[in-house]
């Protein structure tokens, strides 16, 4: 059988990308590079896991126990466990953080330590899982600042203008990884039957304009005065300071960020998940700094978009604690900068 394909059209696999782009660097060692590999591999196996969806339950593997009385694990305590054990050994890290994980995760004395640090959300949009919604892995990578040893807490808590990498994994109708390591934003597909990552989106942009708005609009009547004149604006009902009215956008929310995020990202919009009164938990917002605010800023402002708290960049935010909360608003440019907007105005 013969297959056509064009001949201009070069298939380049992430590796050949990583290496590529490494290339760019004479002093790059290639451990960033093999870095990023091992957590495409961990991205692979996650897909592999996510894909079975409810296979698991019935045959063997997640939360309680299956029918056969065996013990089951939990699919966001497997991915954390897939990034971790994948990354535990390769000396290329000082130290980790997960979002399921209360404290760092140290490097075993068994092992060498290296000059990275990563933190990473297992399986962003977890509250899907059970309902065959996209889901994604979100991960961090900056440069180690104590000098040698185990890593530290301190190693963990940088600015994301510190970040040396991030990307995600999203596992939907197809798995994709989305990287950045400040030279542009490229995309690749899972080829699942060969099990290999293809560059199919090169130097992503989001698009000028934006198509797309996306919150928890059912929370509305927590939101500050700010916020919800905001979220009006977008609908096309509210003017903004010098009294223009805007087009009304689409409303999209998956509920998962990553998902939501990418959607937006090549189609071109806003995210936010505001601070709401609805839940002491959440008065500095729901999303974290660490493992979800900095790693998709870090993209969006590489895709030539950017990203606030709602009073400044969310990469120049320091956090101070590892699972630190934010409110959160990103993507288009001027859409973030008209959030920022309505909550001087408005919310003081
Ligand atoms: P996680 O699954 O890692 O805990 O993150 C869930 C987050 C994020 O993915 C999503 O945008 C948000 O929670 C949804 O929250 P609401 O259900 O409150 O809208
Ligand atoms: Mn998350
Ligand atoms: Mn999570």
């Amino acid at each position: 059988m013969f297959i056509k394909t064009p001949d201009d059209t070069q298939i380049m696999t992430i590796e050949r990308h990583f290496l590529e782009e490494q290339q760019i660097y004479p002093e790059a060692t290639g451990v960033l590079t093999s870095l990023l590999y091992d957590i495409a591999l961990a991205g692979k196996v996650i897909a592999s896991q996510t894909t079975r969806g409810g296979l698991a339950e019935i045959l063997g593997q997640s939360g309680n126990t299956n029918v056969q009385g065996e013990q089951v694990m939990k699919l966001d305590e497997l991915a954390d466990r897939m990034v971790s054990r994948l990354n535990d050994h390769t000396g290329r890290l000082a130290v980790m953080a997960s979002e399921e994980q209360e404290g760092i995760i140290p490097i075993s004395p068994r092992y060498p330590t290296g000059k990275y640090v990563l933190l990473y959300d297992p399986l962003d949009g977890s509250s899907n899982i059970d309902y065959n919604v996209s889901i994604g892995t979100i991960f961090a990578i900056y440069r180690r600042k104590s000098e040698d040893g185990p890593g530290t807490l301190d190693d963990c808590l940088q600015k994301g203008r510190d970040l040396v990498a991030s990307g995600y994994l999203i596992y939907g109708a197809s798995t994709m990884l989305v990287y950045t390591s400040g030279m542009g934003v490229h995309g690749f597909t899972l080829d699942p039957s060969v099990g290999e990552f293809l560059l199919t989106h090169p130097n992503i942009r989001m698009p000028e304009k934006p198509k797309y708005y996306s919150v928890n609009q059912g929370y509305e009547k927590f939101w500050s005065e700010g916020v919800r004149r905001f979220t009006h604006y977008l609908q096309g009902d509210e003017p903004d300071a010098d009294g223009q009215y805007r087009k009304g956008l689409s409303l999209r929310y998956i509920g998962s960020m990553v998902a939501d995020f990418h959607r937006n990202l090549l189609g071109g919009g806003v995210f936010y998940y505001p601070v709401d009164n609805k839940d002491p938990r959440y008065t500095q917002g729901k999303l974290r700094i660490t493992y979800e605010g900095a790693p998709l800023a870090f993209i969006t402002e590489q895709a030539g978009g950017s990203s606030s708290n709602g009073k400044q960049n969310l990469l120049d935010i320091q956090p101070t604690s590892l699972h630190q909360r934010t409110p959160l608003y990103i993507g288009n440019r001027d859409l973030v900068e008209k959030a920022e907007e309505f909550i001087r105005l408005y919310d003081r």
